[in-house]
């Protein structure tokens, strides 16, 4: 709480169980939204953690409380260490009262002044206690630094020996919090074992290191293969903090691979050299007449008169001004994960320095992702010619795009070429590919030439036609889609200049589109509906029919089949089974409001907004009598593909949670035994019991991996109980 005399009043503690532990409490694909429980305050990350010199203090850790709003920051615990007087004030009042500061602080153990400075005489051990000793929330241990002129066998036992004091590290820190910083240079390979060993280690948080020097040349490409290496590996209930990484420029980006934490003292050295941040670069003062961005730090002067102030003044003016730019940014980043629109936020940032474009290039055009089209452009086709083979690292791609959920609300903005390779759109592709099943024999047709609502002018045409042997498809921007998902995100709303839907259908790019839906060899039909004039006939004319009758009965189940399949996993057969002799309840705009079956029992409701479908609990339970296979008995975690016909992910909740679950209460972290493969965050799944009685059907906040990790928050949203 803020007081009026500005001051802000002392955090207060988390409970006593949670110190330690880290939540989710809202996500983005792998971005996150979290709390990480101290007992000085709850933080929340994302975030900064300013560097703070205990020798030298350009702005006041108490004025980054009161006036910023920072909850955390980190010093250097070997600094301390190393001056007696620091040292002795810190043992005997201990670092927040040495630093002023009431929130969070996170101390560093010296390994980066064995980088700069080439060794430090501080034990591994000895470290440690230390920083217990002078009570700091979170401690790092001594790891060794791996440089990335490094060769392999040198990274190899760097890694090696950080792994080999880590186990001692955390003895010494009786219970601290404590960083396990995940090593490896430039080779990804040594990344993973890193993350992979440190691990399986009781740290509280992976901090990555090694990474100061290939920011300061600008290897932002090294940086992402790196942070995917990383991140795909370590065990996701801990936050992973970027060391020595605090650019804004990098901030979307990285916070949309999973990072959670960043410290950096660029602040304050960019500002002692003249030189501003933005989040799009560095900017020098000697050299502009206007300010970037206008901030609290500058509004009464112009870029002239801070140049004109004394170098102590002007430092200090201006490392507040990076501070500003650089929390603005952060929120700008945790807004973005709210909105679910993290990626775009990076894939803008990514067009504003060549560096950084370079490495986003990198990672979204793998040539061996499948689902993608091709897309000839030049700047893609170069960055493919770098000679950059992706190799064995492509899964990490996939445990990225594994995360994402879809469909979702508001419409897909049209970003050029970046558009297809927004993970949240690849993932809808891959899993149209992966689950629609062409039910037709006939003549494929495909609408082109207008953008959705296509129902409004060809909805009354395909209930004439759907009673035949034909394949019905849409043209649009981001791929075909076959008629029964017309009205489904991302394809039924993307935002974007008109002549993205006047292109005419290229036949290649039709051929490929159809083959990854499993159609071969079969006559296609084009059929243009920019203008409705005549539509009917032209169409009976191209097909060879006389004027048909009205089936809406049978257009809506189709839909209803499609959305089954795709969205939640059901086979064809039964899908099928399920609709026959259904009913429907209309909006009053003519679209499926419920669907009644055969028996009268209302089973889903298609959600207008995103093209979705909600799942009642008469539903959920004839999708739970149709499971084939056993109850899952626990957790793979690295399997990212779609399971066709295997139903909705089953998610084992065990006894204690079992009449709270019933009762329609959420899921909670620490109480699932197991799920299926397949669980996604905002998939739908079925809650069962371990002999697998249906519990409740709600919405998975989490992957496979993260109910087998995460002790703290909602694991899964449920809906409705099944009592
Ligand atoms: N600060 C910047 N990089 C590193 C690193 O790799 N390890 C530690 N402990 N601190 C750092």
């Amino acid at each position: 709480m803020k007081w009026q005399d500005g001051t802000r009043s002392n955090p207060a503690k988390c409970r006593e169980k949670d110190t330690g532990r880290f939540e989710i409490v809202a996500r983005d694909g792998q971005a996150r939204i979290g709390k990480l429980h101290t007992e000085h305050g709850i933080l929340q990350t994302p975030c900064l953690l300013p560097v703070i010199n205990p020798n030298i203090r350009t702005i006041e850790p108490r004025e980054m409380w009161d006036k910023y709003g920072i909850q955390a920051l980190i010093t250097n615990s070997y600094v301390i260490w190393k001056h007696d007087k620091l040292k002795d004030k810190a043992l005997a009042e201990g670092v927040h009262s040495l630093i002023d500061f009431p929130g969070v602080i996170m101390t560093d153990s010296g390994t980066f002044q064995s980088y700069v400075y080439g060794d430090v005489e501080v034990g591994v051990e000895e470290i440690v206690k230390f920083q217990n000793d002078i009570g700091v929330d979170i401690a790092t241990m001594l790891d060794v630094f791996t440089r990335p002129d490094m060769t392999f066998s040198e990274v190899e036992k760097a890694v090696d020996e950080t792994v080999k004091r880590g186990q001692i590290s955390i003895d010494a820190a009786n219970g601290t919090m404590i960083n396990g910083p995940i090593q490896g240079g430039l080779f990804p390979e040594l990344r993973a074992k890193s993350a992979v060993e440190m691990s399986a280690l009781d740290f509280s948080i992976h901090p990555i290191g090694g990474i100061v020097p290939i920011m300061e040349q600008q290897k932002y490409r090294d940086l992402v293969k790196i942070m995917l290496a990383c991140k795909s590996n370590l065990s996701p209930n801990r936050p992973v903090h970027m060391f020595g990484c605090g650019h804004p420029m990098l901030f979307p980006m990285l916070v949309a691979l999973g990072a959670d934490l960043f410290d950096s003292a660029a602040y304050v050295l960019f500002a002692r050299d003249g030189r501003i941040l933005t989040p799009w670069g560095t900017e020098r003062i000697s050299e502009i007449e206007e300010w970037p961005i206008i901030m609290p730090a500058i509004c009464n002067y112009s870029p002239a008169e801070v140049r004109a102030m004394d170098k102590q003044e002007r430092t200090i003016l201006l490392s507040k001004y990076n501070l500003e730019v650089t929390l603005q940014e952060m929120s700008r980043c945790r807004q973005a994960v709210r909105d679910g629109t993290i990626w775009r936020l990076a894939e803008r940032r990514s067009h504003e320095h060549p560096a950084l474009r370079e490495a986003f290039l990198w990672m979204v055009t793998n040539p061996a992702r499948s689902t993608m089209d091709p897309l000839l452009l030049d700047e893609i086709s170069a960055s493919k010619e770098t000679g950059e083979q992706r190799g064995k690292w492509e899964e990490n791609w996939d445990w990225l795009v594994n995360s994402q959920h879809s469909p979702r609300n508001g419409g897909e903005s049209w970003g050029g070429i970046d558009t297809h390779h927004r993970p949240h759109v690849e993932i809808a592709r891959r899993r149209l590919f992966a689950r629609w099943k062409s039910r037709k024999s006939g003549d494929v047709i495909i609408f082109h030439g207008a953008s959705a609502p296509w129902r409004e002018r060809v909805g009354d045409l395909v209930e004439r036609i759907c009673s035949l042997d034909n394949e019905i498809f849409v043209q649009t921007p981001l791929g075909l889609v076959p008629w029964g998902l017309e009205d489904l995100n991302p394809w039924a709303h993307i935002e974007g200049p008109d002549w993205l839907w006047k292109r005419k259908p290229d036949y290649a790019w039709v051929q490929r589109e159809l083959s990854r839906l499993g159609i071969h060899d079969r006559k296609i039909i084009t059929v243009d509906i920019s203008d409705t004039e005549d539509l009917h006939n032209r169409v009976f004319d191209l097909l060879e029919i006389k004027a048909m009758d009205r089936t809406p009965e049978l257009k809506k189940r189709a839909q209803i089949v499609d959305k089954l399949c795709v969205l939640n996993n059901v086979d064809l057969d039964d899908a099928i089974e399920l609709c026959k002799d259904s009913t429907f309840v209309m909006s009053r705009t003519g679209r499926i409001r419920n669907m009644i079956d055969a028996e009268g029992l209302h089973l889903f409701s298609p959600r207008l907004a995103e093209g979705g479908i909600s799942i009642t609990v008469e539903g959920a339970r004839k999708l739970h009598a149709l499971r084939k296979q056993s109850t899952p008995t626990g957790f793979i975690t690295d399997d990212y593909s779609f399971h066709p016909g295997e139903g909705p992910a089953w998610v084992v909740v065990d006894e204690d949670a079992e009449p709270f679950v019933a009762q329609g209460r959420n899921v909670m972290h620490g109480f699932v035994l197991a799920c299926d493969p397949w669980t996604r965050p905002g998939e739908i799944v079925l809650v069962v019991n371990s002999d697998g009685k249906l519990l409740a059907i709600g919405r998975s906040q989490s992957t496979a991996k993260e109910l087998s990790t995460f002790t703290k928050g909602i694991a899964i949203k449920v809906r409705e109980g099944c009592p």
